[in-house]
């Protein structure tokens, strides 16, 4: 019979994501790459099958799937550590989710669409508040401004608390390549490059660009579309200070030694598996998701606006919702796929309003 295998359990997301798994009635596996940290894990979580696979030894990854199977990866920074599960899932012939928010990963799995649908496998990345309810809002407003040829996204938070996880994979990004769809076209551009306004609840919220799921997922299931943009809103200072130091760091990046010397000191001083806000910080964080239809001169066509919890419940949410549902062969076709594209629009809106996520 086939399986969900969550890998990563006893990471921060991971562990939330079995717990949203197990409470949906689902009975996944749970993988990660010390026995005793998985054998502890499912016992406290009322008991579970476990496996031990490590992305240092991929036969080990690969030897959790078999063909029909699920498999929800946690294990990050996938731009370190991510390769092996997916080459894993593609070997199997398993259904693939991620919780990376790491543009240029998301890039390299919408890259595989051609083999995923050789093997007859959906590949959902980026299936977590990075960038569910972005392709969730653009969708919507599509449906209400059809004519659109862009679409511009931005994210903002109230009192977010962040994973070590997250930390680790953010310090990561910092020295990739970002991207964006003008034009009709997938274009390499910096992170940070560009700052948008956008109407939050009633407030200007300002963003800075990010390379999002939504570049590659709409411009496939919305084909008129020109021009994608997506942009993560932070307060004032932040956003100056992580525009800067993108700069900075693109500087970096230009200088061989000196990129491989401060990614190195980075690795060091970031460490992954440390935590994450508690579920008292996780319940004071609040979320709003904007997405407005634009036409080619730029002006605002319709304009909806999504509002949630914390990132971290809306993934794990998400990943068991989807996991759950491909296991059951609820997806909707095959090869690299956008969560609308991946389950439609009604299916998802729903779905997201369950995870705490809506108008
Ligand atoms: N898209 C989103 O909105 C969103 C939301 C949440 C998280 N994320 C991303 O998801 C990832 C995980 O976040 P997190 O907060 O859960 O981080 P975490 O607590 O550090 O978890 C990372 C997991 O990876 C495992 N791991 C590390 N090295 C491994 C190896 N060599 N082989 C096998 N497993 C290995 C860790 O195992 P150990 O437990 O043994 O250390 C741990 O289970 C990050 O990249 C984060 O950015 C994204």
């Amino acid at each position: 019979m086939s399986k969900i295998v969550v890998f990563g359990a006893t990471g921060y997301t991971g562990r939330l994501t079995a717990e949203a798994l197990i409470a949906r009635g689902a009975t996944p596996v749970l993988a990660g790459r010390h026995a005793t940290a998985v054998e502890k894990l499912a016992a406290d979580l009322g008991g579970a099958d476990t496996a031990v696979a490590d992305v240092t030894d991929p036969a080990s990854v690969r030897a959790l799937l078999s063909r029909g199977d699920v498999l929800v990866t946690t294990v990050g920074p996938f731009l370190r550590h991510g390769e092996p599960a997916l080459a894993a899932a593609l070997a199997a012939g398993a259904h693939y989710f991620d919780s990376t928010g790491e543009g240029p990963f998301i890039r390299g799995v919408f890259e595989r669409d051609a083999p995923a649908r050789e093997v007859g496998i959906g590949l959902l990345t980026a299936f977590g508040f990075d960038y569910v309810p972005g392709n969730l809002a653009a969708g919507l407003v599509l449906r209400e401004a059809p004519e659109a040829v862009g679409v511009e996204i931005g994210y903002f938070m109230a009192s977010p608390g962040t994973s070590g996880g997250t930390r680790a994979s953010m310090a990561g990004m910092l020295f990739e390549q970002g991207f964006a769809h003008r034009g009709g076209e997938l274009v390499t551009e910096r992170t940070g490059a560009r700052v948008r306004a956008f109407d939050v609840a009633g407030r200007t919220g300002r963003g800075l660009s990010v390379p999002g799921s939504e570049h590659l997922a709409l411009t496939r299931a919305y084909p008129q579309l020109r021009d994608v943009g997506v942009y993560l809103g932070l307060t004032g200072p932040v956003a100056r200070g992580l525009q800067a130091t993108s700069l900075l760091a693109g500087a970096i990046t230009a200088v061989g030694p000196a990129r491989r010397a401060t990614q190195g000191l980075l690795t060091r001083i970031v460490k992954g598996s440390t935590g994450g806000p508690d579920a008292a910080a996780r319940a004071r964080t609040r979320s709003w998701v904007v997405a407005e239809a634009v036409d080619a001169a730029g002006r605002t066509l319709a304009s909806v606006t999504l509002k949630g919890g914390d990132p971290y419940e809306f993934t794990a949410a998400m990943l068991a919702w989807g996991a759950h549902t491909a296991l059951d062969g609820g997806l909707r076709g095959v090869g690299a796929l956008g969560p609308v594209d991946g389950f439609g629009l009604d299916a998802l809106t729903a779905a997201a309003a369950d995870a705490g996520f809506a108008r």
